[in-house]
């Protein structure tokens, strides 16, 4: 079985669970050697099916594309395969617990891909993987942790979100992506 015959299979587990909800799953390529981890989707990623392509996608690309890489030089995918929305239909952050019940599905994705790095983008992907501490003191630091068993080296990363609302960080956020190259 292909990695992506493999990831299909977490997929179509996860459809089963939640049948009702508009799904996105991971995207770009499963063979390349990093994998990134975003929150969960929003509007524009709910309507496309695809993680990371709204504004914020947009920018997460123009910085990669930057430092030379393309967006098909990795998987993306999110710690929450659906929308999590309030009761007026807007965005809301992921649960602890919504978080938990994906939890496996995320660990076997993972396991799937088997990067050699995962960059998390963000406080709830990082947290979502079980790694402690504030974003301010882990951004831009490789973290090993254990996950499903096996031992991962994670980059931490500011979400593009909080890049997009303090436009003054963005050479942070291009610096902690370019800490990449190294790593791989
Ligand atoms: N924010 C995320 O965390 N993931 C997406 O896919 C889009 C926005």
């Amino acid at each position: 079985m292909t990695k992506q015959e493999k990831l299909q299979y977490i997929f179509d587990a996860i459809k089963k669970a939640y049948p009702s909800r508009k799904l996105v799953f991971g995207g770009g390529s499963p063979d390349m050697p990093v994998m990134i981890i975003g929150e969960a989707p929003g509007k524009d990623e709910e309507a496309q099916g695809k993680p990371f392509v709204g504004r914020g996608g947009k920018l997460l690309n123009t910085t990669l594309e930057s430092l030379g890489w393309k967006r098909s030089d990795f998987y993306v995918t999110n710690v929450v395969k659906y929308r999590p929305a309030d009761e007026l239909g807007g965005n809301r952050t992921p649960t602890p617990e919504e978080i938990e019940k994906l939890r496996p599905a995320l660990e076997k994705e993972i396991d799937v891909v088997d990067p050699k790095l995962i960059v998390v983008l963000g406080r709830i992907a990082m947290t979502g993987l079980g790694i402690e501490g504030s974003m301010s003191s882990n951004h831009g630091q490789i973290i090993n942790k254990k996950i499903g068993g096996t031992d991962r080296r994670i980059l931490v990363v500011y979400h593009p979100a909080a890049i997009l609302r303090n436009m003054n960080w963005e050479p942070i956020f291009r610096e902690d992506l370019s800490k990449i190259r190294d790593l791989i």
